[in-house]
């Protein structure tokens, strides 16, 4: 685990969309970030205190570079001032933490559908290219509240066919991700989901019976399995059978948790 905690350093911080920014980071930890659906816990500020640091899933790494791409919106106190850090600044980061996407479970050939919603969308971009390089054909399902929230569209058409929601039908299709997949009547042989809670309902309730994982990256605390904040009842188990979000997740079986 020790090999798990280090400094990178800020390459990048750019404005992607409304308090949507990208940040890329490097350093010698990247080389264990191979497998999508893992998320880093990023210290802002001085503070030791576990719950201060903010759990930011992973939506790039080139190993080559050594550099990670985390994309987060500026919300709270500690992502705020996580938007002012510039170029060269270090920030300690633990991680790669949780259990990730199973890229191996969509085969050659494969058509895998990739749902997202928001801040929900980063992790399915590092996990598009893993697919797209092992020949599975991707189709990815974006939403959005509103065009201005809208970002990696263009990186994604580049891995596949993509379908873009807003809610305000500011921009693509008109509502929710389900609006698309009816729409355009997408099928898959497995799907992948990771966004906001009721969108992850929907996704088991349509899902439930075929090979599909979501990942629950919201509800997050110390992020290594300490402080029970991110416990949730698993589907059909008895009153007293758990699983951590951190640790046993974030990305798990549909069904498998009660949402
Ligand atoms: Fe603390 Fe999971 S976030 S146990």
């Amino acid at each position: 685990m020790r090999d798990r905690y280090g400094s990178l350093t800020v390459v990048e911080q750019t404005l992607l969309a409304k308090d949507s920014y990208q940040l890329v980071l490097e350093g010698e930890t990247v080389a264990h970030m191979t497998q999508p659906g893992q998320f880093l816990h990023v210290r802002v500020g001085q503070s030791e205190d576990l719950l201060l640091r903010r759990p930011i899933s992973i939506a790039d790494v080139d190993l080559n570079k050594q550099q990670v791409t985390m994309i987060y919106r500026a919300g709270g106190e500690g992502t705020s001032r996580l938007s002012h850090y510039e170029n060269g600044k270090t920030l300690n980061v633990m991680g790669p933490l949780g259990k990730g996407f199973p890229v191996e479970e969509a085969q050659t050939g494969d058509v895998a559908l990739l749902v997202g919603g928001g801040i929900g969308v980063p992790p399915l971009y590092y996990l598009a290219k893993q697919l797209v390089k092992k020949g599975v054909h991707v189709i990815s399902v974006l939403g959005f509240a509103s065009k201005q929230d809208v970002f990696y569209e263009e990186a994604f058409k580049a891995l596949g066919d993509v379908y873009v929601t807003t809610v305000d039908g500011s921009h693509g299709v008109h509502g929710f991700v389900t609006n698309a997949i009816d729409e355009f009547e997408l099928k898959c042989d497995v799907l992948y989901s990771c966004g906001p809670t009721p969108m992850l309902k929907v996704v088991t309730e349509r899902y439930r019976h075929k090979k599909a994982f979501i990942s629950l990256e919201e509800r997050m605390g110390c992020g290594i399995g300490a402080c029970f904040a991110c416990v949730c009842a698993v589907e059909d188990g008895d009153a007293h059978e758990y699983r951590k979000i951190c640790s046993d997740g974030p990305v798990f079986p549909v069904g498998e948790v009660v949402l």
